[in-house]
């Protein structure tokens, strides 16, 4: 696989998220995924799911801004040092606002039923015996796109990752009608580790990285310290 070739704007620097962030980006991921999984469940649902990252200390986090530590939101990344418990943690938390955000969203459309107790069952599908952070999810705002965002957001989670003590990453995703996004892992130096069928049975491919990253995995700054 070759490294990305594309030189970021230099505009754009990168922070870990803040509480302030949260229904920017809860908005940006709607627009991203579009009619994708938890894009469905509507953006209240979204900012719960943001909140959790921001009240778990084993949350790793990036946020890509324009222009400077105050710019625009252009893309977000989140993951986990704990991936086996951290779904379980953030709903016996956060349970009484999930029930809320997801009792809203199948009021407003009751087909995202299902929807909602996949989400609420999902608990990383973590493999028994690997020991990795999660890489959980991650998006750009689509105004945004091909700007390199999405580049420094995968090494810069990666970076944050090893900076925070894993020495290996996981992620998941669709294998199927989904060559971009496998084709974008690979560039930054993920591998398939094994693949798997959900119970609705959507075939995914898992991939880890072994961390430190590489070093041919493309543009990358430093997320600022804040
Ligand atoms: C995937 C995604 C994060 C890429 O962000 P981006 O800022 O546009 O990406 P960059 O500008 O850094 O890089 C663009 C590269 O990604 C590839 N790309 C373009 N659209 C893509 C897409 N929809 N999915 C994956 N890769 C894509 C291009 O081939 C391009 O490669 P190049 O460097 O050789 O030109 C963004 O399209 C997105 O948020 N998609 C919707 C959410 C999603 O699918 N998230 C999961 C992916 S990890």
């Amino acid at each position: 696989m070759t490294a990305p070739s594309l030189e970021p704007s230099p505009d754009i620097i990168l922070t870990r998220m803040r509480p302030a962030d949260v229904p920017a980006l809860a908005a940006m991921h709607r627009r991203a995924f579009g009619g994708f999984f938890l894009a469905q469940l509507g953006e209240p649902f979204l900012r719960e799911f943001y909140r959790g990252f921001l009240s778990d200390s084993s949350s790793i986090t990036v946020v890509g801004r324009d222009g400077g530590a105050d710019g625009a939101l252009l893309g977000v990344a989140v993951g986990t040092l704990a991936s086996e418990s951290f779904y379980g943690r953030l709903l016996r938390r956060r349970w009484h606002r999930f029930a809320v955000a997801g009792a809203r969203a199948a009021i407003r459309d009751p087909r995202v039923v299902g929807r909602l107790i996949q989400a609420v069952r999902f608990r990383g599908d973590t493999p028994p015996g690997l020991d990795a952070a999660l890489f959980a999810s991650m998006c750009v705002e689509p105004a945004a796109a091909g700007r390199g965002v999405g580049h420094l957001l995968a090494n810069g989670w990666a970076d944050e990752a090893t900076r925070l003590g894993a020495e290996r990453g996981y992620l998941t995703t669709d294998r199927d009608d989904n060559d971009a996004v496998n084709r974008f892992h690979a560039r930054h130096g993920w591998h398939i580790e094994s693949q798997y069928q959900t119970p609705q049975g959507r075939r995914m491919n898992r991939y880890v990285i072994e961390l430190p990253r590489p070093g041919d995995t493309g543009p990358s700054i430093e997320v600022a310290r804040e």
